[in-house]
């Protein structure tokens, strides 16, 4: 006997992602967790503290203005953590949805590269990525060797200046382009799947938003509720590595 579960989608959704032209997923840090990154909040891993520090105390230009080796120190940890870990079955899923559908976006607030490295290809990195450095003078980024750095902080390839890990921090804004083109992309979309955040940090469900009321159905996968779960048609409780594979079979 085969210990399968069957499980049922809505077939109205079904049919909808089995006919769509335009379709995008954003994610955060939920994604991830099951490749063992811990999350910023909720379930899951959760629980990102190192040293007693909270991201909030950290990720900020304050924090890197105060103490940039800490930061740094910070970052390396971390790096090393994305680096041992492993793209899961749900990063497959939406690569493969990227390989699938004409018109297809990605938009992650991870920086972990674990979107990249399953095979998404179009994709919008809206928090930056933590395997590069930003030079905080010519504002370029460059790709960061292997952790652990040395030296450490690191100095900037393009002048005699330091660098600054390539994320965008609390109080920081985002690149506006690419806000726009994203906003852009929404409000053509068809079917928006909203993984793993909790819309603590709001810019999801903005995004979200701004899709469903051009029109897109939005899902929501999250084993909690979540700052999506109200706007989104269907909502599936439960972790992302469970739920999307056994749907994506279906299309
Ligand atoms: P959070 O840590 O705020 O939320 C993680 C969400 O993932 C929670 O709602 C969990 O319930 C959910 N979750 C946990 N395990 C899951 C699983 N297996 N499948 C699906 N969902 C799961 O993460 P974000 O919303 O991404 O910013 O946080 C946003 C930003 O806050 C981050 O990008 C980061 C942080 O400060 C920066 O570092 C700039």
């Amino acid at each position: 006997m085969s210990s399968r579960v069957t499980v049922e989608y809505d077939p109205e959704l079904l049919a909808l992602a089995r006919r769509a032209k335009q379709v995008a997923v954003i994610t955060g840090a939920g994604i991830s967790s099951e490749s063992g990154i811990p999350t910023f909040r909720g379930a899951g891993e959760s629980g990102a503290l190192w040293k007693n520090f909270r991201a909030e105390e950290l990720a900020t230009p304050q924090a890197f203005a105060r103490d940039p080796e800490l930061v740094w120190e910070w970052y390396d940890w971390r790096r090393e953590i994305c680096a041992a870990s492993e793209p899961n079955k749900a990063h497959e899923v939406v690569a493969a949805m990227d390989a699938h559908y004409e018109n297809f976006l990605l938009i992650t607030q991870n920086v972990d590269n674990l979107h990249r490295r399953a095979g998404s290809r179009r994709l919008y990195e809206i928090h930056g990525n933590i395997f590069r450095g930003r030079c905080v003078q010519t504002g370029r980024s460059f790709d960061l060797p292997a952790p652990p750095l040395d030296p450490l902080p690191p100095r900037s390839p393009f002048a005699d200046a330091p660098a600054r890990p390539d994320i965008v921090w609390f109080g920081e804004s985002y690149d506006q382009e690419m806000l726009g083109a994203c906003l852009d992309f929404l409000a053509e979309c068809e079917l928006v799947f909203v993984i793993g955040t909790s819309g603590m940090v709001p810019i999801p469900i903005y995004l979200a938003d701004h899709a469903r009321k051009h029109g897109a159905v939005i899902v929501d996968v999250n084993p909690e509720v979540s700052g999506a779960t109200e706007i989104a048609a269907h909502y599936w409780q439960g972790r992302a590595g469970d739920a999307l594979p056994p749907f994506w079979e279906q299309i």
